[in-house]
């Protein structure tokens, strides 16, 4: 679908007039303006009928159920203005007119009529305020499991109406709509757009009251429907680390997207930097870190002593902030900046506490994990969030004078930071607790102070305190960083359709970079090498995975026999399958021969073989094998190089991993292997190895 040039200076969507003429019935004459459309030269008289059949079921949706869109509409514009002439009460046109589109990301201007393959619905039987479009061509709800384990709800919760903001941001960042002049208070101004803005989007809302309550069963029921309505790709930014795969809603939920071509990307989770944390570790899903981008919102707390300390704050002060209660005593924080250590309760609510108490500013001083690494969140007061060191300094000149002074300047908008990107530290970490042998997670992605759309029933803070409410705001968390992925994914798919979602995955993974903007190693928050436990292959470069030369191809029955591997019960493995005839291999395979786009060996004990199979998915070419060797390894490649001549054709070769010195690989060293041509195509995996 492609957005035609006449369209894009139409920058409202539901444009809405009342034609002109004599009135004497109840009912008046409008003509509900949808934008244009943009069938192209083939257009049939099917696509035409799809058309006004839309009208009649966006209308309908306005109506009561005695009344007939059909006897309502008098013109459906379907060739090239897309809009109805109906006779309408004034409160259904005014509805019409404030209902859609609550977000411009969400606009379906310039998007023709919803595809026939898809097979979902708008679930507003309940909430008939909640519409959807041309663009956002679904949404659903599911809160069986959250009603058994919370009781009786009530009617908010028969609504797929995104009521906390993290669904609106997530979904636009995958795959908003563009939408110029976006910003945050003012702060990153530009044009906002998801990774794949011209897909059509849709939402299955399983999270309920802030992010804790996602249930399993209500998870599951969520991948059943959207395999069923026809999803290309799941973006899903939520999980729980479990102890086996078949104690995981979403990994199974994922495994059956899979197993009907449908790409599923999860975040890897905010329990960082802590080893070991990663939530979503199936080798079917494409698991993704948080890292920073080049943009930041600095400003600075200069002391009297003259020192400046850079820290991040996206916010103007709010003119109109009642104080009232608070936990703070006034007599002490009134008037004054107040300094905290940036531990347990959310930051905005230490501000919010900060500025009931009567502070006129807040500095918030990162835990010493954290490092460098700071959120720019909109405060409600003055604030700036500064990292561990600076903060040391900061407390030193507290302590060294008895009327310790200070300020705060406002933030401003600044690009080219460096290092970046680095890792976010709150991003989770491998390695995978339950296959060692998978990588996870597999990229990073841009997660720290992501601006995206955001659902104006809330205020940018999650407080209740806090009455403004914001069209885009900056968030942070791999919840962030998976959307970008899914956007990317979502452009590979409709580039290469017939690739199978570990095609993909191996082409975001292989054409990675783990460089920073310093040509240096990706670093993590602290300011030291990051690993492949926190990146994975790297740092996403979706330029580069569009033609990626070869990739790690996997089929289900892979996946199926990576599951007999673990062990689990034949039984229960058939009942996973849709394939029938499929039974486990007599001999189970060894899972560090698992095709995977990287290479994890968990438990060397002398030496191993690892076998590894790519596809050529470019152009003919003879690819050579070079390897950056792990620490207390040897690592030879049989054979060194592969000549392709067909797409599709594949070839094996042998990776022989020999332990040098022990006393080093004790610890997890890691390298990276690299299979190059003379046409500048670069197929890189991480390869990690540990001693037993
Ligand atoms: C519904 O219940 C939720 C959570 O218990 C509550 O926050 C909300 O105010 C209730 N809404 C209505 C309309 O009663
Ligand atoms: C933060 O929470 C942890 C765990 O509940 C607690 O042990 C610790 O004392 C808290 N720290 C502060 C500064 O409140
Ligand atoms: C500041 O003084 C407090 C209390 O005496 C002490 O605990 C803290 O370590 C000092 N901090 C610095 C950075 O000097
Ligand atoms: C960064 O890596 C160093 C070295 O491994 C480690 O000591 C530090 O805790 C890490 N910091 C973060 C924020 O991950
Ligand atoms: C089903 O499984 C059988 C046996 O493993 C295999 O030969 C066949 O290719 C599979 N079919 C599909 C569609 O994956
Ligand atoms: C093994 O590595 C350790 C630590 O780097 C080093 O001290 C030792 O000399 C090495 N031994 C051999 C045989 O290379």
């Amino acid at each position: 679908m492609r957005l035609s040039a006449s369209t894009l200076f139409l920058l409202c969507c539901l444009l809405f007039s009342q034609c002109q003429g004599p009135t004497h019935a109840a009912k008046q004459s409008y003509v509900v303006y949808l934008g244009a459309h943009s069938h192209g030269p083939a257009v049939s008289s099917v696509d035409l009928n799809r058309v006004t059949q839309y009208h009649h079921e966006f209308l309908g949706s306005f109506l009561g159920s005695n009344e007939n869109p059909e006897d309502a509409i008098f013109y459906s514009y379907t060739r090239h203005i897309n809009g109805f002439a109906a006779k309408l009460d004034d409160a259904v046109a005014a509805e019409i007119a404030s209902v859609w589109p609550e977000s411009k990301s969400f606009s379906d201007e310039g998007f023709g009529p919803i595809p026939s393959k898809w097979k979902g619905i708008c679930q507003n039987d309940k909430d008939s305020r909640f519409h959807c479009n041309r663009k956002l061509i679904g949404a659903r709800y599911f809160n069986q499991d959250y009603a058994v384990h919370k009781g009786p709800l009530n009617s908010s919760f028969y609504s797929p109406r995104d009521i906390n903001g993290h669904g609106t941001h997530t979904l636009s960042t995958a795959g908003g709509n563009f939408v110029a002049g976006a910003s945050v208070f003012g702060f990153g101004k530009g044009t906002a757009k998801g990774g794949s803005p011209k897909a059509r989007v849709a939402a299955y809302k399983v999270c309920w009251e802030g992010l804790g309550g996602c249930y399993d069963c209500d998870i599951i029921a969520a991948f059943d429907m959207a395999i069923h309505d026809g999803v290309d790709v799941l973006s899903v930014s939520l999980g729980v680390k479990r102890p086996t795969f078949f104690g995981d809603g979403v990994a199974i939920g994922s495994f059956h997207a899979v197993q009907h071509g449908i790409v599923v990307v999860c975040s890897a989770g905010n329990k960082g930097p802590a080893d070991s944390t990663v939530e979503n570790v199936a080798p079917w899903q494409i698991v993704v870190g948080a890292s920073t981008m080049d943009r930041d919102f600095p400003n600075y707390v200069v002391l009297g002593n003259n020192k400046r300390f850079k820290g991040q704050f996206i916010r103007e002060r709010p003119s109109n902030f009642e104080c009232k209660k608070g936990t703070l005593d006034p007599k002490k924080v009134k008037g004054k900046i107040l300094v905290c250590l940036d531990v347990n309760t959310s930051s905005v609510d230490k501000g919010l506490q900060a500025a009931l108490a009567g502070a006129v500013g807040v500095v918030l001083i990162n835990i010493q994990d954290f490092g460098y690494d700071r959120t720019a969140d909109p405060h409600v007061l003055p604030a700036s969030a500064i990292s561990f060191n600076d903060g040391d300094s900061l407390l030193g000149y507290v302590n060294s004078t008895k009327h310790p002074v200070g300020f705060i300047t406002r933030p401003t908008t600044e690009f080219g930071a460096k290092p970046s990107p680095f890792m976010a530290a709150f991003s989770s970490k491998g390695p995978n607790h339950i296959t060692p042998e998978i990588l996870k997670p597999d990229i990073t992605a841009p997660g720290e102070n992501i601006i995206a759309a955001y659902t104006e029933a809330e205020s940018p803070t999650n407080l209740n305190e806090d009455k403004h409410r914001i069209p885009f705001n900056s968030i942070s968390g791999t919840s962030m960083s998976c959307p970008h992925i899914s956007g990317i994914a979502g452009l590979l798919k409709t580039l290469h359709p017939d690739w199978s979602p570990a095609a993909i995955q191996s082409a975001i993974m292989t054409t990675a970079t783990t460089l920073d903007n310093n040509k240096q190693q990706i670093l993590n928050a602290s300011f030291a090498e990051a690993t492949p436990f926190s990146y994975g292959a790297g740092h996403v470069q979706p330029n580069l995975a569009m033609d990626p030369g070869l990739v790690y191809d996997l089929t289900v029955n892979d996946y199926l026999n990576f599951l007999c591997a673990l062990g689990y019960n034949k039984n229960v493995i058939s009942l996973f399958s849709t394939n029938c005839s499929y039974t486990c291999p007599k001999n189970a395979i060894s899972l560090v021969n698992f095709n995977y786009p990287a290479i994890t060996v968990p438990k060397l004990s002398g030496s191993i073989t690892v076998t590894r199979r790519v596809k050529n998915v470019g152009s003919p070419g003879t690819y050579q094998a070079r390897v950056k060797t792990p620490e207390g390894v040897s690592v030879t490649i049989a054979p060194k190089s592969l000549k392709f001549i067909n797409v599709g054709e594949e070839k094996s070769f042998k990776v022989i991993i020999k332990a040098k010195n022990a006393s080093v690989t004790k610890d997890y060293a890691f390298g990276e292997l690299i299979w190059s041509d003379e046409k500048q195509h670069r197929v890189r995996s991480p390869i990690v190895v540990k001693a037993v």
